[in-house]
């Protein structure tokens, strides 16, 4: 029988083999625990960051219209919600035109959800707020007592973490987990110049170098590592032929690295390379494609006067 309290970690250490490949990566949802969730609030609110911005105007400009386009709504599910500041807007909108509806954040981490539950629920008092702490990667399990009609939403070009066949493999998850008639609203960032792409993720302040080398204090603390974070240099890299920003962790000094938990250390070269994430950006084809393969009919695409984010409402078929 294992503890419960160390099945958490038991999955962590199953996160971090690709540190022991080569080359050497780690998978991104391993940014957000409390401190990460933070950073990567602070990351939304940079004059660097067009996305969050870019996506909230698009939501607070055709938020009746989005709710109009899938009311009457029984429930809404938000994936990777972190603190829902971009959703409050569909909310109100659901709430001006029916008294109920049953909100469900789900979040890898449980801080952003905590920190803004109190408020949630004071500025939205005909909302039931279930927050679920789940990581929804791998496997989509969904309470069954979440009534339909139901609409997820996937905001934020989340979905660009995931390699184009993955995300395809992840909406098949989600629409799985739907029934006919259901909808979801996904967040896709589109593709733009680099010199306002690469600055959006090597950002003046360093907040991203900060967020991206916190995936390494985040095993400090979960694993007992010992990395030494002064010893490692943020990098972010446009692809254009992947079409995607890549963030690696620079190892600058030859290095041996013990993660007691693992009874494991990890050796690196100077200049050696930790690759953190892939942030794919799309066009309106590649967004509509993978929807399609995934079985979802697009319905409606909202999006920004320069074309930079766009927001797609597919429907599972009935
Ligand atoms: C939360 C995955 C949408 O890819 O832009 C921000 C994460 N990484 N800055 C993104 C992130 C570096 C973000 N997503």
């Amino acid at each position: 029988m294992i503890a419960r309290e160390l099945l958490p970690q038991l999955g962590l250490a199953s996160d971090v083999t690709g540190l022991f490949e080569q080359p050497k990566s780690l998978p991104p949802k391993l940014f957000y625990d409390a401190e990460g969730s933070a950073l990567f609030e602070r990351i939304t609110q940079l004059p660097e960051y067009y996305p969050t911005r870019t996506e909230a105007a698009i939501l607070r400009n055709n938020a009746n219209e989005i709710a109009a386009a899938v009311q009457p709504l029984q429930s809404l599910i938000e994936l990777g919600a972190g603190t829902s500041s971009k959703t409050r807007v569909l909310i109100a909108a659901f709430l001006r035109a029916q008294s109920k509806l049953k909100f469900f954040p789900v979040d890898i981490s449980a801080a952003p959800l905590h920190l803004v539950r109190d408020a949630i629920c004071r500025e939205f008092p005909g909302l039931v707020h279930t927050p679920i702490v789940t990581d929804f990667s791998d496997e989509l399990i969904l309470p069954s007592n979440i009534p339909s009609p139901r609409l997820v939403l996937y905001l934020g070009s989340s979905i660009g973490n995931f390699e184009p066949m993955q995300a395809v493999a992840f909406l098949l998850r989600v629409r799985r987990a739907l029934h006919p008639g259901d909808g979801l609203l996904l967040g896709a960032d589109m593709r733009k110049h680099p010199r306002v792409l690469l600055p959006a993720y090597d950002d003046a302040h360093g907040v991203t170098a900060a967020f991206n080398k916190n995936i390494l204090a985040h095993i400090n603390q979960e694993l007992g590592g010992h990395f030494d974070l002064s010893k490692f240099k943020h990098l972010a890299r446009w692809k254009s032929n992947e079409s995607r920003i890549e963030m690696y962790l620079e190892s600058t000094v030859r290095q041996t690295v013990l993660i007691e938990s693992l009874d494991a250390s990890v050796e690196f070269e100077a200049g050696e390379l930790i690759h953190t994430e892939n942030s794919y950006k799309y066009s309106d084809g590649m967004v509509r494609s993978m929807l399609r393969h995934a079985g979802f009919a697009v319905e409606k695409v909202w999006r920004d006067k320069r074309g930079w984010f766009s927001d797609y409402l597919a429907r599972v078929p009935r």
